[in-house]
């Protein structure tokens, strides 16, 4: 795919929302809401196990623009897909493609004794779909966002985030953990968002000025990926099970430490140990590159997450051959760090570089990647944005 083809990713705007809405409803909206996409820094597979992860808000959203309707009905219209879904917030039943993201959002949202308004409203988005960047998340907290808007809610990003969760996990049916929701809900322009998946504590990490994050998409399946991520967890439960004989007052690996791990890693079976011990040694990672961010030394995260892929391919096994392959030309390139991000099994990985070498990255190494498999990659250099928000008319 020529380079230049990855614009057509970025093509969301408020006009454009705007003018779509008028085409349909004659009217300007009354408000828009925009939530992002998501790329995590480092800390993968930790957020299941009540450990630290550090991701960043894309500059990359889904968009809404909407007004309210008098009654309980909604209607949305997505400008991605081509379609409108009209329901009733007194009869959610569908769980069936993207609407089932709008359902099970109104649904969490009336489980937790919300009691919502209905609206109408167009929706689209540039966040790839499908590319492990949380279009799904993104999609969860700008309707979350719509329904607290029109509904004179409070915005509570913490608590809207762990409703989303339940949509996905309860409605949906995806067993993720919280962090895409929690960093769609709550993240900060210009920064990182540190997250303590147990105490759910966030805390915003300035990005130096000097590097850039470019999002490596491998346009591979990512067809394992539901059935090998829940087998993952089953087997970080499993670790726990068996730890807890020699450590009584573990509940799950974040109260583990590398040490303990390695004085009772007779306790496990080989292929258990490996994976406990990724999620220990990246939750330690995840802690060094605050510290290093805090001290503005990018070689040193460029370190850690070079580390952490290696950890996801060796110890994890969730990497592919073609998230290797491009860690690997990245790192030929001249990056300071790279990784895949997100569950794995196909989607995108991240690399960190020079801010003047950014463009010159992102083309250099795609076309080699796809010169040499053949595949559809793309690049693009994100900075971090905002988590969800209703923007200015
Ligand atoms: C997916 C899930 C997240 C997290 C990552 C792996 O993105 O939705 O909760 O578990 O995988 O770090």
């Amino acid at each position: 795919m020529p380079w230049r083809e990855i614009s057509i990713f970025r093509t969301v705007n408020t006009h454009r929302l705007a003018t779509a809405f008028l085409d349909r409803f004659q009217a300007q909206p009354a408000a828009i809401v925009r939530a992002p996409g998501r790329v995590n820094l480092i800390g993968e597979h930790t957020d299941y196990n009540d450990g630290f992860v550090l991701p960043m808000a894309l500059d990359r959203a889904v968009w809404i623009a909407l007004r309210p309707r008098p009654d309980r009905w909604v209607q949305l219209h997505s400008l991605d897909f081509d379609q409108t879904i009209v329901f009733s917030l007194d009869d959610l039943n569908s769980r069936d493609g993207w609407e089932a993201y709008v359902q099970g959002v109104a649904w969490a949202l009336q489980e937790a004794g919300y009691r919502l308004r209905g609206w109408e409203g167009v929706m689209a988005g540039d966040v790839p779909i499908g590319a492990g960047l949380s279009s799904s998340a993104a999609t969860e907290l700008a309707v979350a966002r719509a329904f607290t808007h029109v509904s004179d809610m409070a915005w509570h990003p913490t608590e809207m985030a762990q409703l989303a969760q339940k949509a996905e996990n309860q409605w949906v049916g995806v067993h993720c953990g919280i962090m895409d929701q929690l960093i769609a809900a709550a993240g900060v322009a210009g920064h990182a968002l540190f997250i303590d998946t147990r105490t759910l504590a966030t805390d915003p990490i300035p990005l130096p000025k000097q590097a850039r994050f470019v999002v490596l998409y491998s346009d591979a399946p990512r067809t394992l990926a539901g059935s090998a991520y829940n087998q993952r967890r089953a087997e970080c439960e499993d670790a726990v099970r068996q730890l807890q004989s020699a450590l009584p007052g573990i509940t799950t690996l974040r109260d583990v430490s590398p040490e303990q791990l390695e004085a009772h890693r007779d306790l496990l079976p080989p292929v258990i140990y490996r994976r406990a011990r990724h999620v220990v040694t990246e939750n330690a990672r995840v802690l060094a590159s605050v510290r290093a961010l805090r001290l503005g030394d990018v070689s040193r995260l460029g370190e850690l997450m070079l580390a952490s892929h290696a950890s996801l391919r060796d110890d994890y096994e969730v990497s592919s051959r073609e998230l290797d392959l491009l860690v690997e030309l990245a790192m030929a390139a001249g990056a300071w760090g790279a990784r895949l991000t997100g569950a794995g099994f196909g989607g995108c990985a991240i690399t960190l570089c020079r801010a003047e070498d950014a463009d010159a990255m992102a083309q250099g190494v795609i076309e080699e990647y796809n010169r040499r498999t053949g595949r559809a990659g793309y690049a693009f250099v994100t900075s971090a944005a905002d988590g969800a928000r209703v923007m200015g008319l």
